[in-house]
């Protein structure tokens, strides 16, 4: 469920995360993610958006010939992702902006992307729904993200611990997009998962 009065705080939250958050990941994400980011990143093509971009670390990693869009609540966040997008030489086109309520016509993109991003976004629900309206029939919907893991013990763990990481951490560690996805109306064409089952990736598309 979202509150607005969430999207402040979570703001805040990275905001003050957003200048050692390159430092964490630069030591976590070959261990959690593999080459996924690069994988997802393969995947986008034409207009591509990519929600909740953080501090733009995906960018180095799209082919060169595509346009990205990027949206991100934290201006604290923002501001990396801008020196990234800089340095990357590329149409990029980044914006404060909502994940819940994304300012971008229907059918228009071609592309969506969300790394470690639905487990943050209050009402993923509601991401997952804006991103079928922006994507245009046959777009592409790219998933990496931390999920429920498919091992009953470890999901057990998260679940205990799920209430602490979503007041002190703004995470949510139960959450499962694939699920959801039917039910949007995306048609799921791949899925791969790691540690666990704690780490999915997903290629979905809208229908034609
Ligand atoms: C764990 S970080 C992931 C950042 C980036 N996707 C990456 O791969 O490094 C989660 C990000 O989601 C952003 N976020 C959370 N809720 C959001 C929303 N409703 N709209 C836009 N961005 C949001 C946070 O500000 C934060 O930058």
């Amino acid at each position: 469920m979202s509150h607005p009065a969430m999207l402040p705080k979570l703001a805040r939250h990275y905001d003050r995360l957003a200048q050692h958050y390159d430092s964490v990941m630069d030591h976590l994400e070959t261990w959690l993610l593999g080459d996924w980011r690069a994988w997802a990143a393969a995947q986008a093509y034409g207009r591509t958006l990519e929600i909740a971009i953080g501090t733009g670390r995906t960018l180095p990693f799209f082919p060169q010939d595509i346009m990205v869009i990027g949206v991100e609540l934290s201006i604290g966040m923002l501001k990396y992702a801008r020196q990234r997008a800089r340095q990357w030489r590329r149409p990029t086109l980044l914006v404060r902006a909502d994940a819940q309520a994304l300012p971008i016509r229907d059918k228009s993109i071609d592309a969506v992307l969300s790394i470690l991003s639905l487990c943050t976004i209050p009402d993923h629900r509601r991401a997952l729904a804006e991103a079928y309206r922006v994507l245009r029939p046959g777009g592409r919907l790219i998933l990496v993200e931390h999920v429920r893991s498919s091992n009953p013990a470890v999901a057990a763990i998260q679940q205990l611990i799920d209430p602490l990481s979503v007041r002190y951490a703004c995470d949510h560690l139960t959450r499962e997009p694939l699920e959801l996805l039917p039910h949007y109306g995306f048609r799921v064409l791949d899925v791969q998962r790691r540690w666990l089952g704690i780490v999915e990736r997903v290629l979905a598309e809208k229908p034609l």
